[in-house]
């Protein structure tokens, strides 16, 4: 078992990985002394394979547990299901002293979370990430939230959990597509953070689809341990945790006009990273060579790296990019990198630039 700690004064937390961590809920729970009552908010495609196990651990070290589990997918991170969980939290008699386990995918976690953060002004929860996208993103960091009709995630806070625990064995039963969409998060941190991280995946590539544990395990942890490190210095996105949306400015506007459905937000955001290294390359002088293994290696994972737009679908593209809610005052800004693995933000790039890039235009580095 691995330990990775997120690093937040009194709210720090481990985050523990291993191909058997689920085996380890009741004792951390009991370590800490949660009170006894307890509900496990999960979806019910995860509640179907993994509820039952998780209840059993609860129930058998003496804590009195329900499930609550809400329709798969996107549509369940909405106010009506943060109701539903209230609901049952209260119908439970979930005190103070209470907590709440997420059992599932970043839709559970973030809307577990929420829950969390809010029931009784705040009470206890644990995470148990089950997508390789919660494992290495989702649940580490803190934010928790639901979405409007007028946009994602537009509602939320900041609430870290008091232990992560990643089960490498529950991502066996993932999708495939599900799974490589969660890589692109991973290469995402190789790109802005790690070269060595990156030159593994490049060797590692097939165990990695393999779903070999050891690997993952590997993967997972330097992973978690970067997010870690960037959240530890900027908790709330007033600086440096900006690099953690490379690729995301044109990703998140890919699926705004793609209606949310064409696209997974890991193959929206391949196409955004494959995209931001090369706007890299023109404005900060990315080698060539760079880009091209940033792309060849989304390109092996099965991911998406172009996409061809209209006219009309380009227009709504740089519309949907100046309302992401990261931009302020109307100008949009790029995290890019200068080498592998080094990051920054901030970047203003020319409106042409990204159209050039978007068409697929060859790299040429000095501008006329
Ligand atoms: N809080 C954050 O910092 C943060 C960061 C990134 C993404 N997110 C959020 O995370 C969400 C996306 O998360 P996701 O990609 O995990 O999606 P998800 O939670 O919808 O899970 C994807 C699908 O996989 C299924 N599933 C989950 N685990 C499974 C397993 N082990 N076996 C089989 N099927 C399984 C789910 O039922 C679902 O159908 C988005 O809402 C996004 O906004 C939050
Ligand atoms: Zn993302």
């Amino acid at each position: 078992m691995r330990t990775v700690k997120v690093p937040l004064g009194d709210r720090s937390y481990p985050i523990l990985i291993g191909s058997d961590a689920l085996s380890r809920l009741a004792t951390e729970c009991t370590r800490r002394h949660l009170a006894s009552r307890c509900a496990v908010i999960s979806d019910r495609t995860v509640a179907a394979l993994y509820g039952a196990t998780v209840q059993r651990a609860l129930q058998k070290a003496g804590f009195d547990s329900i499930l609550i589990s809400v329709p798969a997918g996107e549509t369940s991170k909405r106010l009506n299901s943060v109701q539903f969980c209230y609901d049952r939290l209260a119908a439970h008699r979930l005190e103070r002293g209470s907590f709440i386990v997420a059992l599932g995918g970043g839709v559970v976690g973030d809307l577990a979370g929420f829950a969390a953060a809010t029931y009784l002004r705040g009470i206890a929860f644990v995470q148990i990430p089950t997508t390789l996208l919660a494992q290495v993103d989702s649940s580490v960091g803190g934010k928790v939230g639901v979405n409007l009709k007028t946009g994602k995630n537009l509602v939320g806070a900041f609430y870290q959990p008091r232990f992560v625990l990643c089960d490498l064995a529950t991502l066996d039963s993932l999708p495939p597509r599900e799974f490589r969409a969660g890589l692109a998060e991973v290469i995402k941190y190789g790109i802005i953070y790690d070269a060595a991280l990156f030159r593994r995946l490049e060797r590692d590539q097939d165990k990695i689809l393999r779903r070999d544990r050891a690997t993952l395990s590997a993967i997972v942890a330097r992973c978690c341990a970067i997010k870690a490190e960037v959240v530890g210095q900027d908790e709330t996105e007033s600086g440096l945790r900006a690099i953690l949306n490379f690729g995301h400015t044109i990703g998140h506007a890919i699926e705004a006009i793609s209606g949310y459905g064409r696209f997974l937000h890991g193959e929206a955001i391949s196409i955004g990273q494959v995209a931001a290294a090369r706007i890299s390359a023109r404005w900060l002088g990315l080698p060539e060579r760079e880009a091209g293994r940033i792309r060849a290696l989304f390109d092996r994972a099965g991911l998406p790296t172009t996409i061809a737009l209209s006219a009309a679908q380009r227009q709504r593209l740089f519309s949907a990019m100046k309302l992401d809610k990261k931009v302020r005052g109307g100008e949009i800004k790029f995290v890019l990198v200068k080498g592998m693995g080094e990051a920054s933000f901030g970047h203003q790039v020319p409106v042409q630039l990204i159209e050039r890039v978007l068409d697929g235009a060859p790299i040429i580095h000095h501008e006329s």
